[in-house]
Order: C-alpha cells, then sequence, then structure tokens
C-alpha cells in the first residue's frame, strides 16, 4: 500500500472553506475504503463531481464461463488472442473466479471519446509491449516495458499509448491489492528485507486541473456490467488531493531478487496480497550458490491454490517449449514440477533470465471460452519422459 501523498493546491485544514480566485468553492470530496475504515484520500474538484446529466442503457461485459470446474493442467497462448483498437473492447477475460478476473489485452489505440472508472474491482495492469502515459483524476504516469500500474477501485483514467504493438495482463481484483504485510512495519514503512522500497513506487506527476464544462462520458464497470455515464462537468478537474489511496506504478525491473544457497520458495519472489490471491514477480537472478544444488524447483502440489504462470521473457529453465505470453494454470492439488530434462540441464547453471508474473489464488478458476481457443490441449501430458 503506498504512503501519504499530495499533489497541488489543498487548504491547510480538512473540511474548511476553500476558494478559487474568483471566490467560488472548490468541491471536497472524500475518496474512502471499506467505509470509513481504510485508506482514502481527500481531493477537491472545480466543480462538484455529482453533476451527471445521462445514464445509457448499461451493457454487459459478463466473462462467457467455458469450464466451470478445472482439474487439469493447461496453457494457453496469450498472443493469440485478438488486438482490438478499442482498449475496453480488447480486454478479455480468460480465467476468473469471485476474488479476481484475469484478462489479456492487445488494445491498439489510445482511450478516446472517454474515460473509465472500474467501481467494482482494483486494477493491476501489467504492461509486457507498450509505452505510454496513463491519465488519472490524481495526476499522470508514464508507463512502458514491465511496469505493474495498480489503480485502485473508483479512480477515473485514461490510457493514451505512443506504440500500437501493446501488450496487457491485466488483474481485477476484488479486494484490496496491498504489499505483503511481512515487508510493512508498524508505520507501513517498506522494511529493509522487501525486495522494493517507497523509491521504487512512482506516483502520480503532473495533476492536469481541466476546468472544462461539456458532455464527458465515463464507462463505469461494476458486476461485469458497463453503465455509461454522462457529466457535465470534465472527470480530471482536481485542483489538488491529498491522501493514501491513488494509483501508482511499480516495475518489474526494479524489483531486487531475493536468492539464496539453495532453492527459494514462491514467496521470495512476492509483490502484492490479498485475501484470496498473492501475485508474484520472477525476475532475471544468480541461481543457488550451494555446490551441489538444483536451480529449477522440486515437483510440488499447491494443495491450496490454483498456480497461474504469465511468461514475459527469458528461459524459463524448468519449462520446454514456452514463449512470451503463455499462461500456464495448475490447479490445486495435481503435482507439476521440471519438465524432462530441466533439473540436469540446470545443474551448474549461474544464473537465470526468466521474467514472469505469478498469480496464486486460493479459490479455483473458472476457464473463459476465449481460453479455451487459445489453448494448447496436449498440455497436461507435457511430463511424459
Ligand atoms: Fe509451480
Amino acid at each position: 500500500m503506498p504512503h501519504y501523498f499530495s499533489l497541488g493546491q489543498i487548504p491547510h485544514k480538512r473540511h474548511t472553506v476553500f476558494r478559487k480566485p474568483d471566490g467560488s468553492l472548490y468541491a471536497e470530496q472524500l475518496v474512502s475504503t471499506e467505509g470509513f475504515s481504510d485508506t482514502s484520500s481527500l481531493v477537491y474538484h472545480c466543480y462538484p463531481p455529482t453533476m451527471v446529466d445521462k445514464i445509457d442503457e448499461p451493457y454487459s461485459v459478463s466473462p462467457v464461463i467455458a469450464e466451470e470446474k478445472n482439474m487439469q493442467h493447461r496453457l494457453f497462448r496469450g498472443f493469440e488472442i485478438k488486438p482490438a483498437d478499442d482498449y475496453l473492447e480488447s480486454r478479455i477475460p480468460v480465467l476468473v473466479n469471485n476474488d479476481v478476473h484475469i484478462s489479456l489485452a492487445a488494445p491498439g489505440k489510445s482511450m478516446s471519446g472517454y474515460f473509465f472508472k472500474n467501481s467494482g474491482a482494483t486494477e493491476m495492469i501489467f504492461i509486457h509491449h507498450g509505452e505510454g502515459l496513463l491519465r488519472t483524476m490524481y495526476g499522470n504516469i508514464s508507463f512502458g516495458y514491465g511496469d505493474h500500474l495498480v489503480i485502485p477501485r473508483g479512480v477515473i483514467y485514461q490510457v493514451e499509448f505512443t506504440s500500437d504493438d501493446n501488450r496487457l495482463f491485466i488483474l481485477e481484483s476484488f479486494h484490496s491489492l496491498r504489499f505483503p504485510r511481512r515487508y510493512v512495519n508498524r508505520a507501513g514503512q517498506l522494511l529493509e528485507h522487501a525486495p522494493y522500497c517507497e523509491r521504487d513506487i512512482r506516483k502520480p506527476g503532473v495533476l492536469e486541473t481541466h476546468d472544462e464544462h461539456g458532455d464527458f462520458l465515463v464507462k463505469i464497470k461494476r458486476d461485469d456490467r458497463i453503465w455509461p455515464y454522462h457529466y457535465v462537468t470534465h472527470p480530471f478537474d482536481l485542483i489538488g488531493w491529498d491522501g493514501y489511496h491513488y494509483p501508482y506504478a511499480f516495475s518489474i525491473h526494479d524489483f531486487e531478487p531475493i536468492t539464496g544457497r539453495i532453492h527459494q520458495p514462491p514467496p521470495v519472489h512476492q509483490t502484492f496480497e490479498t485475501p484470496a490471491f498473492v501475485v508474484c514477480a520472477f525476475v532475471p537472478r544468480l541461481f543457488d550458490y550451494h555446490p551441489q544444488s538444483i536451480p529449477v524447483p522440486y515437483n510440488h502440489s499447491n494443495v491450496d491454490s490454483d498456480e497461474v504462470l504469465y511468461y514475459v521473457d527469458g528461459d524459463f529453465m524448468s519449462r520446454n517449449n514456452i514463449e512470451k505470453g503463455f499462461i500456464t494454470l495448475h490447479p490445486t492439488g495435481i503435482p507439476h514440477g521440471p519438465h524432462p530434462g530441466a533439473v540436469e540441464r540446470s545443474l551448474g547453471a549461474k544464473e537465470t533470465k526468466e521474467l514472469a508474473i505469478m498469480v496464486d489464488t486460493f479459490r479455483p478458476l473458472k476457464l473463459t471460452r476465449q481460453a479455451l481457443a487459445i489453448e494448447d490441449p496436449g498440455y497436461y501430458k507435457s511430463w511424459i519422459q
């Protein structure tokens, strides 16, 4: 969870008179989470954020579930997801449950003509290919290859790409996404043994204040529906804000790997936690340095979680025939491990260049129709020697 931050102008005291140069009042808004019990921000608008002119017919974006119950190792070729020009239309859910939706996207164009707000989920957008600017009501953040963009629920945003070959791996989390508790002290500061620190968390930079009237379409997502809201003032009309609730970027290239003499377990790679799933980053690192160490992981059973790996770059030492953009799913209770030849191949290796994101969900994942369309159906047999 990020720390206290302030951008733009705010009054000295909260909930007090704060006037514009013309003498009229700015409009204060508290954006709070878990009722009033968790992180919040106080934001100051040029105009009240409540001026809705029209709501168009909502439409469904529900994932189409093809397999409700899965008990088989699966492999999906993520780059075979079809590109789409529009950002929202490009987002294709592949693995879902009630805690998280995992989607892939290949948007061809920047968002234009509308803004987006996810009112049901905090988003983590991993940038596999592409670069540009994340515009938000809290200010802008530039992004590029390897960034995790964390956008808390309720933040209005637009994505502006300066590239057209964009590939995104997206989590919609129905729980707050936090830094692992063991890495945070009582004051909320990241501890010395954490694999990243506050300097790696990139907060909104430039705050653009759009003091504008017009017809502003904000597509609001909740419960697998999009509600097209029309506001009469620009959603990015903040003159300033402060608090703990805001979007940020964290690059996988800033994750400092924790290594050891013998194989380190997956939690050393952890980036985020929720009550229902964890996220990890596997990054280039020196391998284990015990003279008899086996660098690749042992066979293991995730008896409590479904394990999703999204392969970003580099050789994945423990797996054969893995390409960029592939997703593997290893469900609860079925052992998996190094592919044939991987253990011998790893002996004596000094380093790995692998780059991957892992998501372990504590409840089973369902497969969507679009996931089955990009599946390699023989994967579960790939361990036969
Ligand atoms: Fe695993």
